[in-house]
């Protein structure tokens, strides 16, 4: 289970439901299911299979199944790494979608959630966004995200499936207890894991990514939510579903907290919550970058009764636990080397 998944597991476990996930931890590691288990008390059971292997897929369902519901989260996730490698991500990310929704035919599963992101709108004409913002996604990873979904509603169109696809906006932070977090291979190209890196030393400054945007301060805007936060979506998500009368639909929510995040008020967020100082430089623009991007998501909160919860400065902790977490458990020994 990789950083969302291990996070909704938790959320899962902690409600009473039995957790049994798919991960090849091509992105994360092994022990997450013992980190778990210190958080909750159960170990979830993981099969280590790549989820577009059909027959391991389907031999895990005959196993494990029935299920209530599924969640698919799995899928290759760097923007940058999209637009150099697209074969891989249009690959993976829709092949592993494909072989889900075969085993859900083939096991009559009636629910699912499916992990999106606020990248399939591209550079947004009008904020805050909602789900009817025009969609444009301006890299391979925004288009393999559009395109699962679209496979979703076809699929529950002519099968007895209720589907939901959340959006999420920008995922940060670490669960309260630092048994588990993100752990990014190499060099970390998201700002809140680079910012906690730098902050212990790893890297020389933190890099500030232009400042010369048509923003208050000239840096980028983005919606930062609690990774936690997005974990307790999925469970309502899929509770949700479970009350559902009709046996068939698809909606889509956008997941955010609707707070619009300057790179540089983020810098100003962590070096306050932690009382220190970062070394900084502003450089170039980043290729690719989007300018603003900020979500309404009045429809996930009247739909699934659902506020989210953490703050800006608890994003900035928790973070920065895991960091420290990761220094102690040796786990970030792949990052010096990277560096
Ligand atoms: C994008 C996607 C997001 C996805 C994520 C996965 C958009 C709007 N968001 O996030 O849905 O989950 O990729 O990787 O497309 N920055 C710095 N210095 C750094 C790192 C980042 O200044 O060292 C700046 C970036 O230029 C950007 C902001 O911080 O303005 C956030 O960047 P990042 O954390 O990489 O996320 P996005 O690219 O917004």
């Amino acid at each position: 289970m990789g950083y969302l998944g291990s996070h909704t597991t938790v959320v899962l476990q902690q409600a009473g439901y039995e957790v049994v996930s798919a991960d090849n931890h091509s992105n994360s590691q092994a022990d997450v299911a013992h980190r778990i288990a210190r958080i909750t008390g159960i170990q979830p059971r993981n099969y280590e299979i790549d989820v577009c292997d059909r027959q391991a897929l389907t031999d895990l369902f005959e196993a494990e199944g029935p299920f209530a519901g599924v969640i698919h989260m799995a899928a290759h996730k760097s923007v940058g790494e999209s637009v150099a490698e697209p074969l891989k991500y249009y690959h993976n990310n829709l092949l592993s979608l494909l072989q889900v929704l075969h085993c859900c035919e083939q096991f009559g599963v009636a629910h699912l959630v499916f992990s999106s992101t606020c990248t399939v709108y591209g550079e947004p004409a009008v904020l805050p966004v909602t789900e009817n913002t025009p969609v444009n996604p301006l890299s391979p990873y925004g288009q393999t995200k559009l395109l699962c979904e679209q496979m979703l509603q076809d699929f529950v169109r002519t099968h007895p499936m209720q589907a939901l696809s959340l959006r999420f906006f920008n995922p940060v932070g670490a669960h309260p207890s630092g048994e588990i977090g993100e752990l990014p291979n190499g060099v970390p190209s998201n700002l809140l894991p680079f910012m906690a890196q730098t902050a212990a030393g790893l890297h020389p400054y933190l890099r500030i990514w232009g400042d010369d945007y048509p923003t208050p301060d000239g840096s980028c805007i983005r919606d930062y939510i609690h990774v936690c936060d997005l974990a307790e979506v999925h469970l309502k998500a899929l509770e949700w579903l479970f009350d559902q009368n009709s046996k068939q639909g698809f909606e889509i929510l956008n997941v955010g907290t609707g707070q619009g995040i300057s790179v540089k008020q983020m810098v100003t967020a962590f070096e306050q919550t932690l009382q220190v100082t970062l070394p900084k430089r502003v450089l170039h623009r980043r290729a690719g970058d989007i300018v603003t991007m900020y979500a309404d998501s009045q429809k996930a909160a009247a739909m699934l009764q659902w506020v989210p919860r953490f703050t800006l400065a608890q994003m900035v902790q928790t973070t920065w636990l895991w960091q420290q977490n990761l220094e102690l458990a040796g786990l970030d020994t792949k990052l010096h080397s990277a560096n």
